[in-house]
């Protein structure tokens, strides 16, 4: 698969050529220099954005090939993301904020709820669920993002810096946490990281160098 981007006369290939294969329950990280394509590649991965040329195919279905206008559902049925921003709604609880992906629901509205009370409680905010996100921490807030990331029983969850605006220890505690999840609830978990330590906690580190994959390991 190939992504190039054209601004205005420049064209930049942010990704050349990836062949990468993931099999379902993996639990997997991406590194690489700034610039080098992480995000792109997470974007393509999620069916947030489409690659230039090549295929993408999620849980068998070729995004490629789906509508634009359908891929939103492929996103929300499949898909978890957490990024290194917690993207919280400041107004909301914490509870409120972890609903806001299954909005409107529909069918059972007690089920969901009660999936989002049991998702805070094992992220271990069981006691913060009414707080606002100005009233948790960083780390808390990055609990709440999973418990969201998590509240439509996603196939994949794709993670990009989500360590980056936290202290080391904290951190680590989230990746254990989605190490916990990964391995609990079989959800291909996949970690674009700069920092050593997150991609030592895989089973296997990609590096992509100038938008191509330049290792895969172990594999
Ligand atoms: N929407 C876009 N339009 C044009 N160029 C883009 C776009 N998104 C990314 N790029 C370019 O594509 C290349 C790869 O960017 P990408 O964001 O994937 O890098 P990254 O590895 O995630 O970097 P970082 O570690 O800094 O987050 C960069 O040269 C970037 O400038
Ligand atoms: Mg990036």
């Amino acid at each position: 698969m190939t992504k190039t981007y054209v601004m205005g006369e420049t064209t930049i290939r942010a990704l050349t050529d990836i062949n990468l294969s993931v099999e379902k329950g993996e639990l997997l990280s991406v590194v690489g220099p700034s610039g080098s394509g992480k995000t792109t590649l997470l974007n393509m991965l999620g069916a947030l954005d489409r690659p230039t040329s090549g295929r993408v195919i999620i849980d068998g279905v070729d995004i490629t090939e789906v509508p634009d206008r359908s891929l939103y559902r492929l996103r929300r049925d499949k898909v978890g993301f957490i990024f290194q921003r917690f993207y919280m709604i400041p107004t909301l609880t914490a509870l409120e904020n972890v609903l806001i992906p299954t909005l409107p629901i529909r069918g059972d509205k007690v089920s969901v709820l009660e999936r989002a009370r049991r998702l805070l409680q094992e992220v271990g905010l069981g006691e913060r669920m009414s707080h606002r996100p100005n009233q948790l921490s960083g780390g808390e807030q990055q609990r709440v993002a999973i418990a969201r990331s998590l509240i439509n029983e996603p196939e994949i969850l794709l993670c990009d810096e989500i360590t980056g605006e936290l202290d080391t220890k904290t951190g680590m505690e989230i990746v254990e946490l989605l190490k916990t999840v990964n391995r609990m609830e079989l959800v291909t978990t996949l970690f674009v990281t700069h920092d050593r330590d997150v991609a030592a906690a895989t089973n296997r580190v990609v590096t992509l160098s100038d938008g191509r994959m330049i290792s895969d390991q172990p594999k």
